[in-house]
C-alpha cells in the first residue's frame, strides 16, 4: 500500500504521469515531512534523507525507511552496513551500485531499478550513479548485528575499517520530527 501510494506520489520513471508529477512530489514531501527523519550532508551538499516509518534506528527489530538519495557515494571505498541484508524497492527514479564480493574480490555494476536485495555483511557496494539525480527507495532492514561495527573496505589493504574510526569532518546530519532517533 505504501509503495503504491509513494508510486503514484511521485510518478514511475515513466512519462505517463509527469505533468502532475511536481505537485504530487511537493504533497509526498509534506506528508513524509511529517515522519521523523534525518538529511545527511557532505560538504553541505544533501547525500541522503531517511524517513522512519517503522522504527528509529534502535536496530533492535525490523525497520522500514523511506530513502531520497540525493547524491552518489564519492568516498572511495565501499561501505557495508549493520544488517545482515537490507530489503530496498525502488519507488522513483534508480541507481546504479558498484558491489565487492569479499570472498573472492569480485567487483559488479548494477543497475537497480525495481528491487536490490543486499545480503551478507561480506559484500560491500557504493552508489555510482542517479540516472534521474535522485533516487527514492522504500528500504526493510532486520535487526542489527550485534556487537558490529559496518564500515568500508580498504582495497589497498584488503581489511575492514570500521566507520567509527573514520572522520566525517565532511559531513553534518539534520534531524527533523518527532521521533528520538537512534542511528
Ligand atoms: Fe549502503
Amino acid at each position: 500500500m505504501t509503495q503504491l501510494l509513494l508510486r503514484s506520489a511521485l510518478g514511475k520513471p515513466s512519462t505517463t504521469n509527469r505533468a502532475s508529477s511536481p505537485a504530487k512530489k511537493s504533497i509526498l514531501k509534506w506528508l513524509l515531512r511529517k515522519t521523523s527523519g534525518k538529511t545527511i550532508f557532505v560538504y553541505d551538499q544533501p547525500y541522503l534523507t531517511r524517513y522512519y516509518l517503522i522504527g528509529n534506528g534502535s536496530g533492535k527489530s525490523f525497520e522500514v525507511y523511506v530513502h531520497q538519495m540525493h547524491k552518489v557515494d564519492e568516498f572511495r571505498w565501499l561501505h557495508n552496513h549493520p544488517w545482515r541484508w537490507f530489503l530496498s524497492i525502488v519507488l522513483a527514479g534508480s541507481y546504479w551500485q558498484e558491489t565487492l564480493d569479499c570472498r573472492n574480490g569480485r567487483h559488479q555494476r548494477e543497475h537497480i531499478r525495481r528491487v536490490n536485495l543486499f545480503r551478507r555483511s561480506d559484500r560491500y557496494h557504493a552508489i555510482r550513479e542517479l540516472p534521474s539525480g535522485s533516487a527514492w527507495t522504500l528500504v526493510v532492514v532486520p535487526p542489527k548485528r550485534q556487537a558490529y561495527e559496518w564500515g568500508y573496505w580498504d582495497t589497498q589493504n584488503s581489511c575492514h575499517i570500521a566507520d567509527e574510526t573514520i572522520g566525517h569532518e565532511s559531513a553534518r546530519t539534520e534531524v527533523f520530527g518527532k521521533k528520538v532517533l537512534e542511528d
